[in-house]
């Protein structure tokens, strides 16, 4: 079995994992939300010290499989460095007094495995990542063959989410509000332009479409009931965004196995939008269960089951954080 860690921003989290299996024989997470709610996102030095209170009493309930495992396994980038120190240094830890290999994970690899929890992996997929850091396309090949096409040049597409609801004074994590007040609203009644429209570049921006959603909230001057075609409007282009550049990508691409993955894969409009586009292409849409989009520590077990497969080990001088991923 591999006990596995993830705390690389606002979730604390551990998980065992079969080795042969790949079935989940434990997971517990302990989500800070409503902590960093009332500051309308996440504190980094609160978040280490929530890690440092949360880890050590969710490995408590699982120290009755210690005799039987085989390695631990760690998000060890990218995210915030205060946090990721908190799950490193636990997991160094363990691995010193069980006597057992360390293994580091990458957190966004860990997202694309998200998609595998208790199931056998499929290859090759293109991978649409969504969540509150990145905003990625990347084409997966096997574990270690990952090429990344098309990232964010500044916000994610889950951070624009985050911001829109600080704006409207909704709280954290902004998505699933954002969600649920664009269900009334009328998504064509803000005429936001979409990012990067112009461009042939397969790339995203976030950035510009907050300023505009920024003045659209000034203008409405308190007046609350228009956030609702606001939340509409600014969920509108935020997805028409991804499908227009996609579309870019299946212009050359013929990908049979396209999945969404990351926290902000569990936006119901995001999912329709992509399904429509991907009908005349033909191409499978594949999606982790909802539970497991958004962080866990079950993702980083998955991946930590393969990377013991293939000795991945890191020596304990040599692992240490990332906050900077290098995919
Ligand atoms: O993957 P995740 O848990 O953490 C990161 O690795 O960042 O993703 C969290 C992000 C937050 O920005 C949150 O607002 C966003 O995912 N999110 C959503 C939805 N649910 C969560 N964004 C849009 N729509 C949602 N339904
Ligand atoms: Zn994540």
């Amino acid at each position: 079995m591999i006990l596995s860690i993830e705390s690389s921003c606002d979730d604390s989290a551990i998980a065992i994992t079969e080795i042969e299996t790949s079935k989940l024989i434990f997971h517990k997470k302990i989500s800070q939300e409503l902590e960093h709610s009332v500051y309308g996102g996440v504190v980094p030095e609160l978040a280490a010290r929530l890690h440092a209170e949360a880890l050590p009493k969710i490995l408590e309930q699982c120290e009755e499989y210690f005799p039987l495992l085989k390695a631990v396994a760690v998000t060890s980038t990218p995210g915030l460095a205060v946090t990721l120190v908190e799950g490193v240094t636990m997991a160094k830890a363990i691995a010193v007094a069980l006597n057992i290999p360390i293994i580091g994970v990458n957190h966004l690899v860990g997202h694309i495995y998200s998609l595998f929890i208790e199931k056998k992996t499929t290859f090759p997929l293109t991978v649409l990542l969504v969540s509150g850091g990145h905003t990625q396309v990347m084409e997966v090949k096997s574990l270690t063959k990952i090429e990344t096409i098309a990232k964010s040049m500044d916000d994610s597409f889950g951070e624009s989410f985050d911001k829109t609801a600080k704006m409207m004074g909704l709280g954290y994590p902004g998505g699933p509000l954002i969600q649920e007040l664009a269900k009334g609203g009328d998504r064509l009644k803000h005429n936001f332009t979409v990012p990067l429209h112009q461009s042939p570049l397969i790339a995203f921006s976030y950035s510009g479409l907050k300023n505009a959603v920024r003045l659209a909230v000034q203008k409405a001057d308190g007046d609350k009931s228009q956030y609702k075609d606001i939340a509409a409007s600014f969920e509108h282009i935020a997805c028409k965004h991804l499908t227009m550049k996609l579309k870019k990508y299946f212009k050359t691409q013929r990908p049979k196995t396209f999945a969404i993955v990351g926290g902000a894969s569990a936006n119901l409009y995001l999912r329709s939008q992509i399904e429509e586009l991907l009908k005349p292409h033909k191409a499978e849409l594949i999606l982790s269960e909802l539970r497991y989009c958004s962080d866990n520590a079950a993702m980083i077990g998955r991946v930590g089951v393969e990377m013991y497969k293939e000795k991945m080990f890191s020596s304990l001088d040599e692992l240490d954080i990332a906050p900077r991923s290098l995919l």
